[in-house]
């Protein structure tokens, strides 16, 4: 009866685990950031450790643009789906200067990753 229920249980968990965001590949795709970006510290850009739920431009020791410190963005997944599709459209002014992910299912994997980062 037990190993009923769990089979019913892992056919019903399949869809949704195909549509979840998927934070390992998300990984893969914060390849593409980490020209700029580290976990632990500053490079390029800000250290990304716990970007989920910080406010914008708030790593102290990080020289920011203007356009940055003023934007008033807490960073969540709603705001870094905006930023990643075009931070200067997002943004204009600030100096990370990158294309954008174009795709919603990268954008959402890769914030899928990003929770997962623990502030250093
Ligand atoms: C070419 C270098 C470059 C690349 C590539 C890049 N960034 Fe950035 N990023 C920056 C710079 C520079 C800043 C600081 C922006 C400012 O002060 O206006 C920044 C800022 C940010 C911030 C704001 C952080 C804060 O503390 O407010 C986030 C979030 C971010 N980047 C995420 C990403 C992600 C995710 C990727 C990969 C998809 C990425 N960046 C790719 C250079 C880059």
């Amino acid at each position: 009866m037990r190993k009923w229920i769990l089979a019913v249980a892992m056919i019903a968990a399949v869809p949704v685990a195909a549509n979840a965001a998927d934070a390992e590949a998300g990984k893969t795709v914060f390849n593409k950031c980490k020209a700029c970006h580290k976990v632990d510290k500053n490079a390029v850009g800000p250290h990304l450790g716990g970007v989920v739920g910080r406010k914008a431009a708030s790593v102290p020791d990080y020289n920011y643009s203007a356009a940055l410190k003023k934007s008033g963005i807490t960073w969540d997944e709603a705001s870094l789906d905006k930023w990643l599709q075009g931070p200067s459209k997002d943004v204009p002014g600030t100096k990370m200067i990158f294309p954008g992910l174009k795709e919603q299912a990268d954008r959402d994997n890769l914030i899928a990753y990003l929770k997962t980062l623990k502030a250093p």
